[in-house]
């Protein structure tokens, strides 16, 4: 099969690296918006174009014709690429923009579940004026106020964390009102985030093993929100996750997966990415995102012992069964190393150098630039790495011991996996469940 590849960070490297293990991939061609030193490796053809530019996606395609598509970051999702190459009958993983609107419009989803009586919301409401926005936010307590669209994870402003009183969470939500028409105000929810990433076919539902993300950029959880520091997972369940939280979060996404199916005449066919907290009596959803997280793509297509190309072939035709993704119970640590000053003043254009990796630990690429043959940095976060054991703590050294292979200006956090922080996770999840 000829399968084009949409996309050039780490999530991407990951997808290459496992499209690349099928004997079924014979070519891989990447339509990417920079060289990503990794993938250019794998792929048969690399093109660096513009992500943004939905006609030349399709060009490339035309010009092409691979057997279907997988597309990585959320922006060509939301922007239709999955509709522009629809259009030239080249089916996607990763779903239209209509049903991409899971992830592209917060206000989308909760009016959603709503919509289908689907548990999972917290107290919400989602305003298009200010009329009884201070009334709903005095009545809510502790609240959470969310951007509608795509803003790389910079929208959503959460009290006690990015605002203290009820006067400044009112201000950023009109601030919302007034650049968007809209605005979602939501009711603070407290306990741990997981991920649980599902394929999704249009119908059929086969989740992966779940994940912890970790967003904020130091250690002990401090420090700004960033794209995510690292990840770590342990088969099929995470330490502070009972099999009931886990069923229940696969409940929300059956039951989402046939209402999106309801409401926009189609099928979602790619990864339905559920971000959701445990909470004291069980589980709620923060959000979907509509493709693979990064890093958690890195925690999981590792494990993935089916053969990746059969299972997207799957999801395109509708065809697919839980006994075509299988993964190893093995666990996962993911570190990433990122510039010094990242998220808010990150060093730029300085050079890295990746001593030789020990046993056992693998390597992606994420937003680095070449100069003159030399790796350099490119402000964002730079390289992520894994490593994969029969226990946490042994997947903990393996990544840590990769993300020390980096000579440069950059950090990562030492206490992502540790049983330290996993630990206090535990601790919390048992108090609150008392
Ligand atoms: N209702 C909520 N209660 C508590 N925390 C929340 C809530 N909604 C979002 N958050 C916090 O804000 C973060 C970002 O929100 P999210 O909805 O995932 O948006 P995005 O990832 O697009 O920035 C979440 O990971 C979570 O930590
Ligand atoms: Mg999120």
């Amino acid at each position: 099969m000829k399968i084009l590849l949409v996309g050039n960070g780490a999530r991407e490297h990951v997808i290459a690296e496992t499209l690349r293990r099928s004997k079924r991939c014979s070519e891989l061609l990447v339509f990417a918006n920079k060289v990503n030193p990794g993938m250019e490796a794998l792929a048969s053809l690399y093109h660096v174009g513009n992500l943004a530019d939905m006609k030349a996606i399709q060009a490339f395609g035309a010009e092409h014709k691979p057997d279907f598509a997988v597309l990585g970051p959320d922006n060509p999702i939301a922007d239709g690429a999955a509709d522009v190459l629809a259009e030239i009958g080249i089916p996607s993983v990763g779903p239209k923009k209509s049903l991409a609107r899971l992830e592209s419009s917060k206000g989308f989803t909760r009016a959603l579940l709503e919509k289908y009586k689907i548990v999972g919301n917290p107290r919400f409401r989602i305003f298009k004026n200010d009329e009884g926005l201070e009334e709903f936010v005095r009545d809510l307590g502790p609240f959470v106020v969310k951007t509608d669209g795509l803003t790389g994870g910079k929208g959503v402003k959460v009290m006690g964390d990015h605002f203290s009183t009820a006067e400044e969470g009112l201000a950023y939500a009109k601030e919302c009102l007034s650049a968007d028409g809209q605005v979602v105000i939501e009711e603070k929810l407290t306990g741990q985030e997981f991920s649980l990433m599902s394929f999704c076919d249009g119908e059929h539902v086969v989740d992966m093993p779940p994940v912890q993300d970790h967003k904020r950029a130091y250690d002990g959880d401090l420090g700004p929100n960033t794209g995510g520091m690292g990840s770590y997972s342990s088969g099929k369940l995470l330490p502070f996750l009972t099999e009931d939280d886990l069923t229940q979060a696969h409940a929300i996404t059956v039951a989402v997966a046939n209402a999106l199916r309801q409401e926009c005449g189609e099928g979602f066919k790619g990864v339905m990415y559920g971000g959701f907290i445990a909470v004291k009596n069980g589980v709620r959803l923060i959000e979907y995102n509509a493709r693979f997280g990064d890093p958690e793509a890195m925690n999981v297509l590792p494990l993935l012992q089916s053969d990746f190309a059969e299972l997207c072939l799957a999801i395109v035709r509708g065809t697919l069964t839980p006994e075509m993704a299988r993964f190893s119970d093995r666990c996962t640590v993911c570190k990433y190393a990122v510039p010094e000053g990242y998220p808010e003043k990150p060093k730029k254009g300085e050079r890295i150098r990746i001593k030789e990796l020990p046993e056992g630990v693998s390597a992606y690429y994420a937003a680095v630039d070449k100069k003159d043959g030399q790796i350099v940095l490119s402000s964002s976060r730079a390289m992520a790495f894994v490593g994969i054991a029969p226990t946490l703590s042994e997947a903990e050294r393996l990544a840590q011991k990769g993300v020390e292979c980096v000579d440069g200006p950059i950090f990562y956090r030492r206490d992502i996996g540790t049983e330290a922080l996993i630990g206090k996770r535990v601790e919390m999840m048992k108090e609150l469940r008392g």
